[in-house]
């Protein structure tokens, strides 16, 4: 399967999403995690050397891809209307990562829009979800349902493991010491399991 990350905005778990699919589809077959995000997120995320799967640039990623089953890639926030169409129609599944505030939805249902008229299958990923006593991720999840929009019936929790996984250099089921990755992994895992099962 070729998946792909995409959104308008940053700093939505993007590069997260990415990582962490990479790593649960690895555990099915040989996955590329490919960085096609100019600040190359990823590529630092892989640079210790601790990855279990290959990451590589976009220019790398045509020679690669032939050894791989399943390709994930991150794309560079604000594509532009001819770059949506490019990398939407290129995969079999385009993961729309938005956090529940206003302005992450709000850049989300714009790229909704703009796949209308495109044959691409999209499904919306709620990430950074904060805890209770907050309920900004179920109402967004019931604004999502009520619009009809598909959706991921997982979240991802925000939990503060998911950053040092990032500063190790390790998915977050590999932070030592850390009571929550096995529940911040299980999150990835489960949308994973929606996926591909
Ligand atoms: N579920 C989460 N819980 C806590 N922090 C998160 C979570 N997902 C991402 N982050 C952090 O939020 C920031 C942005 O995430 P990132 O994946 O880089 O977003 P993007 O690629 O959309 O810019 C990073 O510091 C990252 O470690
Ligand atoms: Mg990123």
């Amino acid at each position: 399967m070729i998946i792909t990350i995409a959104s308008f905005k940053g700093g939505v778990g993007k590069s997260t999403t990415a990582l962490h699919l990479a790593a649960y589809f690895q555990l099915k077959a040989p996955t590329l995690l490919v960085d096609g995000d100019l600040n190359r997120s990823a590529l630092q995320w892989a640079a210790a050397g601790l990855l279990p799967f290959k990451v590589v640039d976009e220019k790398a990623a045509v020679k690669a891809a032939r050894q791989y089953e399943h390709i994930i890639v991150d794309t560079p926030a604000r594509p532009d209307p001819s770059d949506l169409k490019t990398l939407a129609e290129g995969c079999d599944l385009l993961v729309l990562p938005t956090s529940p505030d206003a302005l992450a939805m709000g850049a989300m249902l714009q790229m909704v829009e703009s796949l209308q008229g495109l044959t691409a299958d999209y499904k919306i990923l709620l990430t950074l979800i904060p805890p209770h006593p907050s309920r900004v991720g179920e109402e967004a999840r019931a604004s999502l349902e009520r619009a009809g929009l598909p959706l991921f019936k997982t979240g991802i929790r925000r939990l503060a493991v998911f950053q040092r996984a990032a500063l190790e250099g390790v998915p977050v089921n590999q932070v030592k010491g850390e009571s929550m990755r096995n529940i911040a992994w299980d999150c990835y895992r489960a949308v994973g399991k929606e996926i591909l099962p």
